[in-house]
Order: structure tokens, then sequence, then C-alpha cells
């Protein structure tokens, strides 16, 4: 039996900065080589906390209290700053939430795109560029000669993201860590990088980890699901399974309240309280605590 990719066991954290709550409560998935797990939840549910434990890069103020988080075998909470330095950017990299900041505004697509092919992977600058010029077009960028030569600021939103894209899987990364990519683009657009990521994932055979609000993204992109509330997993399994046989009240309320149920104001049914209230309890969550 070959082992999974990445196994996430007992997870749990908590913030520093407010008193010791819990972020995550003894989350647990695996992801297999060439999977896409969506983790779905609303906000605070502890999403973008998983995610960046996955990348090295947890925030001062949340604090692991136990778990491990095993990537080929190698529990990433345990390993050097140098080790970590050696696996992310090459066999873990980042899909950034919001493409306007992610590049460096003074820097040419091209040094930035290329950098790592040569620094990671010892590339000749020749080799790097044309290399670059492959990726963007795979990401679908019409006259990628002239991209490479632009600054972020010439580039539309869309654009910059597709080139965040190309960067994601330009090492050839065993697992990519999508962190509500398409939450900061128009629908239309949100639907094309989608269709992208899936496309590329598929080509390249990479694992990805995608984090977002919305399950109506997890049934467009997702082989399996982790849904979580105040950082307990609620409901897991194939997204099949889940959307055609939600197992928990809260799955059921979050599919009747269909895919925008965190905008109620969309004139949508949203979730009950009293669900709310269930997964309180459920949870342990004390009366007004967190
Ligand atoms: N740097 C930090 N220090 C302390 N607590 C934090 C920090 N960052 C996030 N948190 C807390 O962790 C919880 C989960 O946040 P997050 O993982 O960002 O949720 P999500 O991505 O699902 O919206 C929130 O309650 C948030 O206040
Ligand atoms: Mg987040």
């Amino acid at each position: 039996m070959t082992s999974p990719l990445l196994s996430i066991a007992g997870l749990s954290a908590v913030s520093d900065r407010d008193g010791g709550a819990p972020i995550l409560r003894d989350v647990s998935l695996t992801l297999e080589r060439g999977e896409v797990r969506g983790l779905v939840g609303e906000s605070g549910a502890g999403k973008s906390t998983i995610a960046k434990a996955l990348l090295g890069i947890l925030p001062r103020g949340v604090r692991i209290t136990s778990g491990s988080i095993l990537f080929e075998s190698r529990d990433l909470l345990t390993l050097s700053a140098k080790e970590l330095r050696g696996i992310m950017g090459s066999d873990i990299s980042l899909i950034p939430q919001d493409p306007q900041t992610a590049l460096n505004p003074g820097r040419r697509i091209e040094a930035q795109l290329t950098d790592g092919l040569r620094l990671k992977r010892g590339m000749s600058s020749g080799d790097a560029r044309r290399r670059a010029l492959k990726l963007l077009e795979e990401v679908h960028i019409r006259d990628p000669e002239r991209v490479l030569r632009a600054y972020p600021h010439e580039l539309s939103g869309g654009m910059r993201q597709r080139i965040l894209i190309a960067a994601a899987f330009a090492l050839e990364p065993k697992m990519v860590v999508a962190d509500e990519p398409t939450t900061a683009l128009d629908v239309t657009v949100q639907k094309q990088i989608l269709r992208l990521i899936r496309g590329l994932q598929e080509a390249h055979g990479t694992a990805v980890i995608f984090v977002t609000h919305d399950l109506g993204v997890v049934a467009q992109i997702c082989d399996s699901v982790t849904l979580l509330y105040a950082g307990k997993v609620i409901e897991e399994g194939r997204t099949s399974d889940v959307l055609a046989h939600p197992q928990h009240i809260y799955t059921k309320s979050l599919l009747a309240a269909g895919p925008r149920y965190d905008r109620p104001d969309a004139g949508l049914t949203p979730v009950p309280q009293a669900v709310f209230e269930q997964l309180r309890r459920e949870i342990g969550i004390p009366e007004g605590g967190r």
C-alpha cells in the first residue's frame, strides 16, 4: 500500500492573540497524489490557517498544540527552516488569493517567473526564459513575449492571476495550495480560472488543496471535500457523495442555502440559527465563546 502524499492528523491550534481560543480542533485529512481536495467553510473556520501550516508560514499568534502534517512521510511541523525552504516553492507551491498584491510591482514578469527556475532548478537564463514562455502558453496567455517584458500594473487582474498560476506550476510541484484564488475576480473570469487550474493539475498530475467558501466551486473542481466549522471537520468525503448524500445537518443546510450561502442578502434561505446552535453544542463551544 502506498501512503498518501499528504496526511494531516489530529491538528489543533490556538490563538495566542485571543486568550488561547481554539482555531483548529483535531483536524485530520489526507490527500492522494493528483487529487483535488476542497477545504470549505465560512470565514473564520480555519481554512487559511491550514493552508499556511502547509506552506510553513503560520503567522505569529497562531500556535499548534498537537498533531502532525506528513508530506511524503516527513512532518512539516518538525522540519528546520532550511528543510522547509527546500520544499516550499518547489514541491509545494501557492496560488494566492489576491493577484494585485502577490506580484512584485517593480519587476518584470520575466524576472518573477524565471527566479525559481534558475535558483531552485539551476536553469540557465535562456532555458528559464523558454520554459516561462511555454508556461504562459499553458495558461492561455496570448503574446507571451510581450507579457514577459511587462510590469504587473500593465496587465489585467485575470492576466495576473494566470501568471501566478503559471508560477505555481512552474517547478512541477507535487502539491499546490490555492487559497480562495478566484474570490477577487468577477464571475466569468472565475470560471475560466477554475478550468485552467483543473486543466493544469490534470496535465501534470498535481495534487491541489483548494480553499474556498463556495460549495459551487467545490462542485466544479474538487474530487473530495473537507467541510470545517469553527476549526472542526464537520463532514468529508468524495465531492459527489457529499453533495448527493450530505450526512450532517449543517452540510444539508448549506446546500439548501445555495452556493452563495455566505450572502443572505442574495435572497436565498440562510442556514437556520438552530443549526449553528447544534454545531456549537456538538463542538463544545461555550455560550458566547469560541
Ligand atoms: N495571526 C493570528 N493570530 C491569532 N489568531 C489568528 C491569526 N490569524 C487568524 N487567526 C484566527 O484564526 C481563526 C481562523 O482564521 P482563518 O484560518 O483565517 O479562517 P478562514 O481562512 O477560514 O476564514 C480566526 O478566528 C482568526 O481570528
Ligand atoms: Mg481565509
